[in-house]
């Protein structure tokens, strides 16, 4: 009975009758997007701290030059869980994200443990974010870096700052108008390719040697649970750097292609969703890709890794070179173009609790739907301000860790996804369907498994901790109080 009731689907008719009851909202939009518009939208969300802070991190911290490496390897595990999403999304049309087509295919516990993982996602994304935008801010402002940057952090105030401001504005729904969007979307690929052709005049080759810096243990005597879970499991020595250093930094750089997910949530609004969805979601991971991988080369080009600057690695390199100008511009488009990825999160989150409260999974309440904004208002509002807290107190470094696990949890589950529900709903239409699949779907599952292990084993609690506290509503809340159990009884 308990089996039963947890693997109750949602029947897909009342999702496609939902989700054209909010159609008035989605009107303009309807059936007007086409590749380039989808990847424009795309690459406006997946490129953001990743690339602009991340790749400094994680090149000082854990791969040396070699983070190139772990930008592409993350790129290819992305681009085959886009695949497997691709599918999934062209199958279900809907506006919702992979929690609704969960429930629609796999079950209701299956679409529980999605939407609470993806809140976490788009929530810490949001954070995360803030913190790379504060980092820039300071410097831009020659602010001191210990409110504003990694470096010494004590409270991140610039970050707490502009997620509340932000949380303002997705609360009362002043959406970011198409035109700034586009504009901010160019800026931030303009300047990618800025800071790669300006960047080429100042790399020098000794700054690439040794590629894979040796490993060795990590700095300050650090404890087992800054590893990763790999080296933990395999019992071997704590260590940082070397091949396995590259590795989990792939693990970490997984967050820099984050978002494009909701490219695939736009499956609706698209003129032809069997061609557009994949081309908009392969395009986008495939620009972000090539940039990533050109932006991170001239950064560890131009400074020694040992040297290269935690809270804006990209400008901080510029002015060590002594181009001075060229950092504040890099610093001027950062801040602008990471404005609009935390104000796109802060929006989804609220989406995804909205649509989570909707099917009765959390008490309707927190859902509702202001009258006047349009908004969901209460459970943006209340998630605004833990995604404030957190963003002013936990290392960015430790935000992207658990945003990359939750990424990759999903994206395991909608890859295992889709061969099981081309054999227990055979009957769905399928505009995209996955090359060589049940093959290319389980190698898929099998490399973001393998990524998430190498994440490090405090990221690993602090996600089981956020899936048992997901587990204990579900089993005392959800699980009967939810639209579909009650419609049961
Ligand atoms: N992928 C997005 C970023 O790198 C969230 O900031």
């Amino acid at each position: 009975m308990f089996a039963v009731s947890v693997l109750r689907t949602k029947p897909i008719k009342d999702v496609i009758a939902q989700s054209s009851a909010e159609g008035d909202d989605n009107r303009r939009l309807r059936r007007r997007l086409g590749p380039f518009d989808l990847m424009g939208f795309g690459v406006g969300i997946v490129i953001g701290t990743g690339i602009f802070t991340l790749t400094g991190l994680e090149a000082r911290d854990s791969a040396g030059p070699a983070v190139i490496v772990s930008f592409a390897v993350a790129g290819v595990v992305a681009l085959l869980a886009a695949l497997c999403y691709a599918e999934l999304a062209a199958s279900v049309p809907t506006a919702g994200s992979a929690y609704t087509y969960a429930y629609a295919t796999m079950g209701e516990v299956v679409a529980w443990i999605i939407g609470w993982d993806l809140l976490l996602e788009f929530a810490l994304g949001a954070a995360v974010v803030a913190r790379g935008w504060s980092g820039y801010l300071a410097e831009l402002f020659g602010l001191p870096t210990a409110w504003f940057g990694e470096e010494g952090s004590v409270v991140n105030v610039g970050a707490i700052a502009i997620v509340l401001l932000l949380g303002v504005v997705a609360t009362i729904g002043i959406q970011q108008s198409a035109r700034i969007t586009n504009v901010l979307v160019v800026v931030k690929v303009a300047i990618c390719i800025f800071v790669v052709v300006a960047g080429l005049f100042f790399i020098s080759a000794a700054n690439l040697t040794p590629f894979v810096p040796p490993a060795e243990a990590p700095p300050g005597g650090e404890s087992g649970l800054t590893q990763p879970l790999t080296q933990v499991l395999f019992g071997l020595e704590p260590s940082v750097f070397g091949i396995a250093g590259v590795l989990s930094a792939a693990a970490v750089v997984f967050f820099a292609y984050t978002g494009f997910e909701a490219v695939a949530n736009l499956g609706e609004e698209t003129r032809r969703p069997g061609r557009d969805l994949p081309l908009g979601v392969l395009g986008t991971l495939a620009v972000s890709a090539v940039l990533y991988i050109g932006v991170s080369f001239v950064i560890v080009g131009m400074v020694p890794y040992t040297e290269i600057d935690r809270g804006a690695p990209i400008a901080a390199a510029f002015n060590a070179v002594g181009a001075g100008w060229a950092a504040v511009l890099v610093s001027i488009a950062a801040v602008s173009g990471l404005t609009s990825v935390i104000l796109v999160q802060l929006v989804a989150m609220g989406r995804i609790g909205y649509a989570i409260a909707r099917d009765g999974l959390i008490p309707t309440g927190i859902g509702a739907i202001h009258p006047r904004w349009g908004t969901p208002y209460r459970v943006t509002i209340a998630m605004t301000v833990l995604v404030a807290v957190l963003a002013g107190f936990l290392p960015l470094s430790a935000l992207a860790d658990l945003v990359s696990i939750g990424a990759l949890f999903a994206f395991v589950i909608v890859s295992i996804a889709v061969p099981l529900v081309r054999r227990s709903r055979p009957d769905l239409k399928r505009p995209f369907r996955v090359p060589f699949s049940p093959v290319l779907p389980i190698v898929s599952a099998l490399a973001c498994v393998y990524l998430m292990l190498n994440l490090s084993v405090e990221t690993w609690l602090r996600f089981l901790a956020w899936l048992l506290l997901g587990g204990l509503i579900y089993v005392g809340y959800g699980r009967r109080r939810n639209r579909l159990a009650r419609q049961e009884h």
